[in-house]
């Protein structure tokens, strides 16, 4: 099976410093330069001959990149679905220019207490993310929240779901992953995650979840398909491998007439002798990184990829409905079936409420 997925770092460069991530702080990141929107566009079309069909435009911030608009343009051209995560701090001086281009447009969104999201983020970040939902929103795309739990975060799920619903937004739920020495959640906070996907606009990967509980990856069985399902490039164009997170090699892609020599790596004896050894070296025991894994389900047929397609299946379902009201102007949202109290109190700490933000017809279902 060809790649299907290319997670492409187009910064390492972040306006926020996350517990949970070390991208911008990491030392041999610093110095990385970002390259030319040309150099990213002839990528572009080695991604495009090697059969790729998802393009994830990450960083870092991706906002950062002062090209994202040029290269998304082209992504799209290309017939890519083009998909974008970003914190939403950034978003609402650049939102006319992305508009339309971004297939699944996510905002990182794990709180709704202004305090937590700062000592989490470390940004004073959360006024402008829900300024950003709702600009998305009045541009016509169809936005959702990534709401990664953590310890720390998880005892607010509940609310980031309830200002979810109330804006007409799927959250993307799942546990934080080991990467730079984090706190992890335990089986119950796994459970808690069960717990709040059965509530309207809440999307789980249930095979990821299984995954963790299971002790994520196994280096005498690996499931692990970083290479052979995924292409990661850096912002200053070198293929990664295996993966971004635990790169141990990092190859340099040629540029000659306007074409990128990406493909031709991509199929070089070595990089096919490393994907045959992909999810085996000793670093990927136990690894849950979710960046490599939904691609990494699409295949063989076992567990995972039944629990995949059934996450797929609701995600799909939600975004439906998402369209739908946001065409209709229905609701089809059961609100969240919480006690009332916790309803109510998200509510009322929802700036939306506030008189300074009243909420709008067209994002309030
Ligand atoms: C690496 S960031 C890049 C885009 C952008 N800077 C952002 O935060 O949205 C992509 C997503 O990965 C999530 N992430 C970062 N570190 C993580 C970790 N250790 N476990 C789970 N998710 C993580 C972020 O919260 C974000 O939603
Ligand atoms: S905003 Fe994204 S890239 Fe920046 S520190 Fe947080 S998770 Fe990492
Ligand atoms: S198992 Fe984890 S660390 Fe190893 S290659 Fe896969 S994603 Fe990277």
């Amino acid at each position: 099976m060809p790649p299907v997925l290319a997670n492409y770092y187009l910064t390492y460069k972040c306006n926020s410093r996350c517990t949970y991530c070390d991208i911008p702080v990491k030392p041999e990141n610093i110095p990385i330069k970002e390259v030319a929107p040309e150099i990213i566009i002839e990528n572009l079309h080695a991604l495009k001959r090697l059969g790729v069909k998802v393009v994830d435009f990450t960083g870092g911030e991706p906002l950062i990149y002062k090209h994202l608009p040029v290269v998304l343009k082209e992504a799209k051209r290309l017939g890519f679905f083009t998909s974008v995560a970003n914190t939403g701090t950034l978003y609402p001086e650049k939102a006319d220019s992305l508009r339309g281009l971004i297939d699944d447009l996510k905002f990182s969104l794990s709180t709704i207490d202004t305090d937590f999201y700062k000592t989490e983020r470390g940004i004073n970040g959360f006024a402008k993310v829900i300024e950003s939902l709702k600009i998305a929103k009045s541009l016509g795309e169809r936005p959702s929240i990534i709401a990664t739990a953590t310890p720390q975060s998880l005892a607010g799920m509940e609310d980031v779901i309830g200002l979810a619903q109330e804006m007409g937004v799927v959250v993307l739920l799942g546990p934080v992953f080991d990467f730079c020495d984090n706190e992890l959640l335990q089986k119950e906070g796994i459970a808690e995650i069960h717990r709040l996907a059965k509530y309207d606009n809440v999307c789980v990967n249930w095979a990821f979840t299984q995954f963790f509980l299971d002790g994520g990856n196994n280096i005498a069985k690996p499931r692990c398909k970083a290479i052979s399902s995924t292409i990661v490039v850096s912002p200053d164009d070198h293929l990664l491998l295996p993966c971004y997170h635990m790169h141990d090699e990092r190859l340099k892609i040629k540029h000659e007439g306007g074409r990128s020599n990406l493909d031709e790596i991509w199929h070089s004896t070595h990089v096919q002798k490393r994907k045959a050894e992909e999810g085996s070296w000793s670093f990927c025991q136990g690894c849950t990184i979710w960046c490599y894994f939904e691609a990494s389900f699409l295949w063989p047929p076992d567990k995972y990829f039944l629990l995949n397609l059934k996450s797929k299946w609701r995600w799909g379902n939600e975004k439906l409905k998402q369209l739908v009201e946001q065409k209709s102007g229905l609701c089809l949202t059961r609100k969240l079936a919480g006690d009332k109290d916790k309803i109510m109190k998200a509510i009322s700490t929802n700036p939306l409420n506030s008189p300074a933000a009243k909420p709008t017809a067209e994002i309030i279902c």
